[in-house]
């Protein structure tokens, strides 16, 4: 091996799932000290020594997001200054991700920009979770293992035996997501079209396929305001689904309105990860799948030098 000994420190974004990560690994959270000046500014210092060391920090990209990137930059800077021997930013959602191109003129790529950064920060490769998209590991000139949640959903669902379900996209960016689920589970799919008509707003105009009678079973990678999942099961309660439908999304970053969405009585339950720490008001239909032990397995393939693609075959 190349590298010194495994170290895994956290940020303040995610601290329960870094300890958790920890356990899994049969480990202890390095010891580093993040404090705030009386301004604002980002204090960090390593309490012990990382010459060397193959570090993995955990910080996720969630509220606030730029405090987080920011205490994430300043954590790398520490540790290529302490002469890590290898740093891996551990970045169980990646904020920013959908400002991946340019929809008008005079936009900023913040995607990109967050990638560089972080590179220039002194990452030396990068570990994640269901990306926004796929093609964003190619803002990275450096390894970017990109793990999938889908396993995670697909597993918990089918233990529920739903019989007569269909796996619904809610819009057309869910198409290939929702695929990949209806065909695990082998069930169904359907679309539901929607058109954007206000910043967290959209209206469905279409369902394409059979939701008659059947429970619905939407998945995403993100709920924001839940205006997408809201609009489709609009949408599909019309189109007579049955009124109980399951949402599972990745990352819950759950915005604004979104937990007045999710509450309403048609939605049976909601199936998130803690890629992000859960909503301190979300209510119990709220149920949350851990993906420390698949980071946890992936972090200690990454020190092994093991494959981590076998993870997802
Ligand atoms: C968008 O492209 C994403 O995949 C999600 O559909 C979207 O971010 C969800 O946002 P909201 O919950 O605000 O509709």
């Amino acid at each position: 091996m190349e590298y010194g000994p495994l170290k895994l420190f956290s940020g303040t974004s995610n601290r329960p799932l870094a300890e958790e990560i920890a356990r899994c690994l049969r480990m202890e959270l390095g010891r580093v000290r993040i404090e705030r000046f009386a301004d604002g500014e980002i204090y960090v210092r390593y309490e012990e020594n990382a010459r060397g060391v193959d570090a993995f920090v955990v910080q996720s990209l969630c509220h606030p997001v730029n405090e987080n990137l920011m205490e994430l930059l300043i954590m790398v800077d520490a540790l290529r200054r302490a002469s890590a021997g290898r740093i891996t930013a551990v970045i169980p959602y990646y904020g920013y991700a959908r400002k991946d191109k340019k929809d008008a003129p005079r936009e900023p790529i913040t995607g990109r920009l967050v990638a560089d950064l972080l590179i220039t920060a002194g990452v030396d490769r990068v570990l994640t979770v269901d990306l926004h998209a796929g093609q964003i590991e190619g803002f990275f000139s450096i390894p970017v293992d990109h793990l999938r949640a889908m396993p995670l959903f697909s597993d918990d669902l089918r233990h529920k035996g739903l019989r007569n379900a269909v796996v619904v996209a809610a819009d057309d960016g869910a198409v290939k997501r929702s695929k990949q689920l209806a065909d695990r589970l082998d069930l169904p799919l359907a679309i539901v079209f929607q058109r954007r008509v206000g910043k967290d707003t959209k209206q469905p105009v279409e369902v394409v396929g059979e939701v008659e009678g059947r429970v619905p079973i939407l998945i995403e990678d993100i709920i924001d305001t839940a205006g997408t999942i809201s609009g489709a099961v609009d949408a599909l309660v019309q189109h007579g689904a049955q009124p109980e439908a399951y949402v599972c999304a990745t990352h819950a970053v759950f915005a604004g309105p979104a937990l007045q969405r999710l509450s309403r009585p048609e939605i049976r339950e909601v199936i998130v990860t803690n890629t992000i720490p859960r909503h301190p008001e979300a209510p119990p239909k709220v149920r949350v799948l851990s993906a420390a032990p698949l980071l946890a397995e992936a972090i200690r393939r990454i020190h092994g030098d093991e494959s981590v693609s076998a993870l997802f075959t």
